[in-house]
């Protein structure tokens, strides 16, 4: 078993990053900008924003955050994305995700200029990504195909099984290693929650993706020898162990199932890295025009 390790690539990559920052700066007179919108105040997202903004700064770019509390109104909210549009000193915007009940996250999302989308979850950046023309990619798959293209995995005319079909996740990944690029090319299964007998297609897997949000949901019965894993989950539970007050567990067995595997991501120290990489990927090829000249 060989270790896909999330903090060894994720180092290596902010220093290249770094370094194009820079150029850029040179280039330009100004740093890569992201601005990060918050609304309330859900632990998780509290974390990952705070992550992505200290990630920001350590390559170099310019971070703002914009918080609302709970209560904003949709409409509120959707005037704020068009003026963080218009602001051309503005290269990148995420909308941290969940939101609040009373607004539509695919509203929001529509809102986003596409050009400015470096989540990649605007429809157009997906249909783009869909016909392989140039696009943002979402941060996590982004993330994900950047790790296998470092360890240098083989993924063409290997069966993928993908399990979650989010949007910000299990979908866009299943179409990216189904296309016709490197990586990708693979043959794809997506299972989920109305799946039966998810184990029948989880051992068939060459290429395993979990993203379901179960702790230890995939177990050593339930994938073959030689299997590659890549585990999504982030299931935050509170412990006394830890500085943070939680202690992060994966979608997969971990301990189980890597003796099986011959390469696998841990939990922390895997995707959650890589997937602050696709972001700060994104940030900079907006600042460069290159999506969209
Ligand atoms: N919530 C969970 N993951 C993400 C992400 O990648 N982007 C945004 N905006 N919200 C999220």
């Amino acid at each position: 078993m060989q270790l896909l390790d999330g903090k060894y690539i994720s180092e290596k990559l902010k220093t290249e990053i770094a370094q194009e920052a820079a150029e850029v700066l040179t280039q330009t007179g100004r740093k890569p900008h992201l601005v990060a919108v918050l609304v309330g105040h859900d632990g998780g997202s509290e974390t990952y924003v705070a992550s992505k903004m200290r990630n920001c700064e350590k390559v170099g770019f310019q971070s703002s955050l914009v918080r609302y509390e709970d209560d904003v109104s949709e409409e509120e909210l959707l005037e704020k994305v068009a003026e963080l549009n218009a602001d051309a000193g503005i290269d990148g915007i995420i909308v941290q995700l969940p939101l609040p009940k009373h607004i539509d996250p695919e509203k929001v999302t529509e809102k986003i200029d596409h050009r400015k989308d470096v989540d990649g979850f605007h429809p157009l950046n997906l249909g783009r990504m869909q016909r392989n023309l140039p696009s943002f990619i979402p941060a996590t798959p982004y993330g994900i195909m950047l790790m296998l293209q470092e360890y240098g995995i083989q993924t063409s005319g290997k069966h993928c099984v993908v399990v979650g079909r989010s949007n910000i996740v299990g979908s866009p990944m299943s179409i990216l290693m189904a296309r016709n690029a490197n990586p990708g090319n693979c043959t794809v299964t997506i299972c989920h929650s109305r799946t039966p007998d998810i184990k029948k297609y989880t051992l068939e897997a060459d290429i395993l993706i979990v993203a379901i949000g179960k702790k230890n949901f995939i177990t050593a019965d339930m994938v073959k020898n030689g299997v590659i894993v890549i585990d999504v989950g982030m299931n935050r539970e509170t412990s006394t162990q830890t500085k943070s007050g939680y202690k992060l567990y994966g979608d997969v067995d971990f301990e189980k199932v890597a003796p099986k595997a011959s390469w696998i991501t841990p939990v922390p120290g895997g995707v959650g890295l890589m997937t602050i990489i696709g972001l700060l990927k994104n940030t900079l090829a907006a600042a460069r025009k290159e999506v969209y000249p």
